[in-house]
């Protein structure tokens, strides 16, 4: 569905994006992960039209949209969503997800004067259609409530319901689970999960919690340095080397290495089994 095809954005002479490749397939939900600085909301704000990139290509269902501005993505059904949220925080939460869809008929002022049956009609279409909304997400008892009360998690609840006012094909979350709670991370995980299956929504997500990657995404991109640096399952790129040394940096690692060696030279010193990681995960957990 999306292509990124040596993807460059650079800020002055830094490369925060830095020639990247990777593909989204459609009915998929993607993981983007990497470490802070590597890259990842840049290349969502290339690929979403914030940003010109500096060269690359980028083109969905073969279409090349590089460098389109993102209300023309919009109507293409290419959303994404902020690392912080943007939530209008004096207008309820219902009237937030009504704000979503552009070209309503009140909007001119011809319109508002010879065609208020028109106007009404629309408005409650769209009223009912956030109704839905709120419940498909279970919030419906935050519908009344000002959208600046809400809690961090309730507000990226807000930002994905924003994406089902219309008819999105795309979404790109930007770091969905930042400072939310456990139980409102798992019906963000859920709503995702529903939209992808129920209403085909295609998705890429970045976020730092693997519990939550793995759970949703596959497959998973690594992003380093402006580069991708390795894609699978997330089992798969877990247990990939270069992934983990971009995450702990050589240094920790081998500080890391050091120290499993020690602990099992203890172990044997005192006649007990080496290298049970698990157990002895258990055991330091417990
Ligand atoms: N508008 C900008 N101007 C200058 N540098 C930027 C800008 N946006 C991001 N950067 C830099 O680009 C790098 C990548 O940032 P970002 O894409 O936000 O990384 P990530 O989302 O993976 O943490 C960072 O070093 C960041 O400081
Ligand atoms: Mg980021």
């Amino acid at each position: 569905m999306i292509r990124v095809e040596n993807l460059h954005k650079h800020f002055g002479g830094f490369r925060a994006v830095d020639g990247a490749s990777l593909e989204i397939a459609t009915g998929s939900i993607t993981g983007l992960i990497g470490p802070n600085g590597a890259g990842k909301s840049t290349l969502f704000n290339v690929i979403a039209g914030v940003h010109k990139p500096t060269s690359g290509r980028v083109t969905m269902d073969g279409e090349d949209i590089t460098g389109l501005p993102p209300h023309e993505l919009f109507h293409k059904g290419l959303l994404r969503t902020f690392q912080i949220a943007h939530e209008f925080p004096t207008m309820t939460v219902r009237e937030n997800l009504m704000m979503v869809p552009g070209g309503q008929s009140g909007e001119t002022l011809w319109n508002a004067w010879f065609n208020r049956g028109q106007i009404a009609r629309e408005e409650e279409a769209l009223r009912k259609k956030a109704d839905e909304v709120l419940e498909f997400l279970t919030i419906t008892h935050l519908a009344d409530e000002y959208a600046g009360n809400l809690s961090g998690g309730q507000k990226k609840l807000l930002e994905l319901g924003r994406t089902m006012m219309v008819e999105a094909k795309i979404v790109f979350l930007d770091e969905v689970g930042a400072g939310v709670n456990r139980t409102l991370l798992n019906t963000i995980g859920d709503a995702i999960v529903r939209l992808n299956k129920e209403r085909g929504y295609t998705f890429c997500v970045i976020e730092h919690d693997m519990d939550f990657i793995g759970r949703l995404c596959n497959p998973v991109i690594v992003m380093a340095e402006g580069k991708v640096l390795a894609e699978g399952s997330p089992e798969e790129v877990l247990a990939n080397e270069a992934v983990i040394e971009a995450y702990l940096g050589t240094g920790l690692k081998n500080k890391i290495k050091a120290e499993e060696a020690l602990e099992s030279q203890r172990h044997e010193t005192h006649g007990a089994q080496p290298g049970l990681g698990d157990e002895a995960g258990k055991g330091g957990a417990a």
